[in-house]
């Protein structure tokens, strides 16, 4: 079932997510609910919060369904290791209509539990490691326009008001 995609300015988007403590069905029909929601976006990647639900968990497929082994989860994820800097213009689906050149790790390791409760590490590199930041920074509340400073977040904060107050966002 594609479930609605909260936005940018609505609370759960802007709070640290919960540790899920046992993988239930529930969690099953969550995960798979934000596969169908992701790729329907379509989008890379989506994280619990984006659905409105403050729990540790995303998925992501940087392949955007192209490889079969391109759909990841991970529920509980943390870093393992992140190193270098790339720079590159990136949006998301919780603030439709915006971009920005946001700086990321050039590779991240995550580890994280997969739907089975195996625990799985992957390593990143470049769109990947950005997606594992991205998705990372949404499950501590953390929106890609909060990365980014001065006028260039003044200005998609701003017009984001603005829509909001007309009933457009
Ligand atoms: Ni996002």
């Amino acid at each position: 079932m594609i479930r609605p995609i909260v936005k940018y300015g609505e609370h759960v988007l802007h709070l640290a997510a919960e540790p899920i403590t046992t993988v239930t069905g529930e969690i099953g029909d969550l995960v798979r609910d934000m596969v169908e929601t992701m790729y329907a976006a379509p989008g890379v990647g989506l994280a619990a919060p984006q659905v409105g639900v403050p729990l540790r968990v995303f998925v992501v497929d940087v392949s955007a369904g192209r490889s079969k082994d391109g759909l990841m989860t991970f529920i509980n994820p943390e870093f393992v290791e992140r190193e270098g800097l790339q720079l590159e213009e990136e949006g998301c689906l919780s603030v439709p209509g915006f971009a920005a050149t946001v700086g990321r790790p050039a590779r991240a390791v995550v580890k994280g539990l997969d739907l089975e409760g195996r625990e799985r590490i992957v390593e990143g590199r470049g769109l990947l490691a950005r997606a594992f930041q991205h998705e990372m920074d949404h499950l501590e509340g953390r929106v890609f326009v909060d990365r980014l400073h001065g006028i260039q977040r003044d200005l998609i904060v701003r017009r984001i008001r603005k829509l909001s107050r007309s009933g457009k966002w």
